[in-house]
């Protein structure tokens, strides 16, 4: 089921609702919805902060129970901290709490006061986007692979309205929007890679393209990619019985002159590692190693919901790489699409193996404006940057500054990590015009030195995002990151 969100102006102690939400800071500092509550309630909330049941603690929520003087049946109080230190993400992840806390109660509809507290240099269509993106995220379950249950007498949160006037509204619709691209990505990536191979993904694509005006699916197959020369791809795929595809959606919302912008999502549906097969602890969370392809067709989704008026193109290669009697091996060399021969020297090193057909591919086919790919390319940048933050690497400095810029405002960030002449050495090879691999040190970065060796004349940026697709352990699950980072992107070059 997903979530409704509508705007109103709001006076908190007369809303008729299952839930009122407002949030107090630390050290007893109400938030102007809270002082009107208390107000209205003889104080409910101030007896409860004299009693420390009501802490301000950042994210943390207490509920009270149809106090007397307030419409709401339900009033759930957040913290938000220390007034004075609170910030942008701060706000993210109070709303992210919120919802939570909502979704573990009998509500169906629920108000929240939260999008009007201040956040320093941040308008109100600002927090109206992020806190309805937070809700939607905090709302999202996974349920495609459970027995179904009867789910009809369960109460859940269906309805949410935010505290905001007119000038939030374009928030808002940008919000619902890019909600339902993060969905698309996160429901995607979550599927296990026994339904979710490169057929599946192909499937979803096709079916988002002919549900919608002015967007068109196209699909090679490998005997397509063959006849093309798709040398490099192919091997990775050679393996599997979960054959590859090239998965290319077009999206015409602006002029038909006007060049593209294109993103490539890397779709390795599950990584085993191939002949360099990986240890077997956490194996299974390679079936997350598609959550680049789930991130730009999360983006092109949301792109096609805002209408943007702009030219939009999103390449996915799909593949699997298993070990097999016909799989590639290290020592093979390939003939990449671009002509440029590759020593393979570890089968593991396989998303810039098929990103770098994608590219070429990509950059003749639509001599795109800009390319940007996602990728769970490489372990070494989750050592490097940890799960906060996406890898940035590019050459060109004015789109790395827009594709930054767009993190901060989505809080989807990302961190730029050098991209000079001076590691290229690195993949050298005796044998091939290029190794597959770069040795032990810089791993995220030669990995881009890789791909920027099949981008010559491309205005291109790499984002890997190894870190931040996907929520680690057990029942860690995807994030829908870079959605909102390249949504956002688009939304600015509009
Ligand atoms: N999909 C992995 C990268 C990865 C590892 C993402 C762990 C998220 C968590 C990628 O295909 C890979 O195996 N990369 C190797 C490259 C190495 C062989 C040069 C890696 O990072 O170890
Ligand atoms: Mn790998
Ligand atoms: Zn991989």
């Amino acid at each position: 089921m997903t979530l409704q969100f509508s705007l109103a102006s709001i006076a908190p102690a007369t809303v008729d609702s299952a839930c009122v939400m407002v949030g107090v800071y630390e050290q007893g500092v109400l938030t102007s919805a809270a002082a009107q509550l208390d107000d209205a309630s003889g104080g409910a909330i101030r007896r409860q902060i004299e009693s420390g049941d009501i802490s301000g603690k950042a994210g943390s929520t207490t509920l009270l129970f149809a106090p007397a003087g307030i419409t709401a049946r339900r009033v759930l109080v957040v913290g938000l901290g220390a007034q004075k230190s609170f910030d942008a993400a701060r706000f993210q992840k109070v709303n992210i709490e919120a919802a939570r806390a909502l979704g573990r109660l009998p509500v169906a509809d629920a108000v929240s006061c939260l999008s009007s507290v201040d956040v320093p240099g941040r308008d109100s269509a600002w927090r109206v986007r992020i806190a309805a993106l937070a809700s939607d995220y905090a709302a999202y379950r996974y349920t495609a692979t459970f027995k179904p249950r009867d789910r009809s007498k369960q109460v859940e949160l269906a309805r949410l309205t935010f505290a905001g006037g007119d000038e939030a509204a374009s928030g808002l619709a940008q919000a619902v929007a890019i909600a339902e691209g993060v969905r698309f990505a996160r429901e995607l990536a979550n599927l296990p890679p026994n339904i979710c191979n490169p057929a599946h993904i192909a499937a979803q694509a096709q079916a988002f393209a002919d549900g919608h005006d002015k967007v068109s699916c196209n699909v090679l197959d490998e005997v397509a990619m063959e006849k093309l020369g798709f040398g490099s791809l192919l091997a990775v795929g050679r393996g599997s019985v979960n054959k590859p595809r090239l998965i290319a959606l077009e999206y015409k919302g602006g002029n038909d002159g006007d060049k593209p912008y294109a993103f490539v999502g890397k779709g390795v549906t599950f990584d085993s590692g191939g002949i360099s097969l990986k240890p077997g602890a956490g194996m299974e969370e390679m079936k997350f190693d598609m959550g680049g392809a789930a991130g730009v067709l999360g983006a092109f989704v949301a792109a096609v919901k805002m209408g943007l008026k702009l030219n939009l193109v999103c390449v996915v290669p799909a593949v699997e790489n298993m070990p097999d009697g016909d799989s590639y091996r290290p020592s093979d060399v390939l003939t990449s699409l671009s002509g440029l021969t590759i020593e393979v020297l570890n089968t593991d090193a396989e998303g810039r193996l098929i990103l770098c057909d994608a590219l070429t591919y990509t950059a003749q086919t639509y001599q795109p404006q800009a390319l940007i790919d996602a990728a769970t390319l490489t372990g070494a940048c989750v050592i490097a940057l940890g799960k906060h933050a996406s890898g940035l690497m590019s050459k060109h400095d004015d789109l790395a500054a827009e594709l930054l810029a767009a993190g901060e405002e989505t809080l989807d960030r990302a961190w730029r990590l050098p991209l000079w002449d001076d590691y290229q050495a690195q993949l050298d090879s005796g044998f091939a015009d290029v190794a597959n691999i770069g040795g032990k040190s810089a791993g995220a970065i030669t990995a881009a030195c890789f791909l920027s060796r099949f981008t010559d004349g491309q205005r291109w940026a790499h984002l890997d995002i190894a870190g931040t697709a996907w929520d680690e352990g057990r029942k860690g699950l995807a994030t829908g990151r870079p959605v909102a980072l390249l949504a956002q992107w688009l939304l600015d070059r509009e």
